[in-house]
């Protein structure tokens, strides 16, 4: 995808070094398969690469049905509250992507393209062909603390099913801290929401692991 001889994706801030996070919907016959919070980054021929790891719904949809390629949207958003629908409220989010267009309500911009996937081991690499892309705003927005917290917390939050043992209270307290950032640097009542959300999940995702499979033999 390119505008003037260079990769409109890099000028729209993807690239090489430094993972993008973004929200992605997979496509299968104009129906949503998956949608979930990826990073992403650029790479030759202004494609964009990322890794799905071992545990997700659509990891173990493309493992158990061997495809390998699903049409896809990529999301570029700072919304915070798009990354958390994205984990807690995926119906939800399907019926935000049903339909064809890009939601110019929730993705500042939106790239459609064909998604190829290759196994490797307990990961998957993905590769996205860019076909299109559609930009819903034309004014910047400043960065905050409190959306980047957000959105990191759920980062943390969504390892803790995987999370070792011995590292549960080390991620929990990630979590905590990150809460914290989002109370001091925001009055938005949604931000504090979100964040006590993610805080009580934690929480109880902690509890479940403890008592499943980190019981301590008595
Ligand atoms: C900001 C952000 C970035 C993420 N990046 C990745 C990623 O690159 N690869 C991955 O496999 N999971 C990533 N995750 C975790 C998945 O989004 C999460 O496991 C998935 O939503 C779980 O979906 P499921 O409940 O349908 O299994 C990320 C989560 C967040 C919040």
């Amino acid at each position: 995808m390119r505008w003037r001889d260079k990769c409109i994706l890099a000028e729209l801030g993807f690239s090489s070094d430094t993972w993008g996070e973004v929200v992605v919907v997979f496509y299968s016959e104009s129906k949503v398969v998956g949608l979930m919070p990826l990073g992403l980054k650029l790479t030759e021929n202004c494609t964009l690469t990322g890794r799905l790891y071992s545990g997700s719904r659509l990891y173990n949809h493309i493992t158990s049905t061997k495809i390998t390629e699903l049409k896809c949207k990529v999301c570029v958003t700072q919304d915070p509250l798009l990354f958390y629908t994205a984990v807690f409220e995926k119906s939800r989010g399907a019926e935000i992507f049903a339909r064809e267009e890009c939601p110019r309500e929730h993705c500042d911009m939106c790239i459609t393209g064909l998604c190829r996937f290759h196994s490797k081991g307990e990961v998957i690499d993905l590769k996205i062909e860019v076909e299109e892309y559609v930009l819903c705003r034309d004014m910047p927005r400043v960065f905050t603390r409190a959306t980047a917290a957000i959105i990191e917390a759920l980062v943390w939050l969504t390892k803790l099913p995987h999370a070792e043992c011995k590292d549960l209270s080390v991620v929990l307290e990630r979590v905590e801290f990150l809460v914290r950032v989002v109370e001091k640097s925001s009055q938005r009542k949604l931000y504090k929401e979100l964040a006590e959300f993610i805080h009580s999940r934690a929480l109880e995702l902690v509890s479940e692991i403890e008592s499943s499979r980190c019981r301590s033999r008595d």
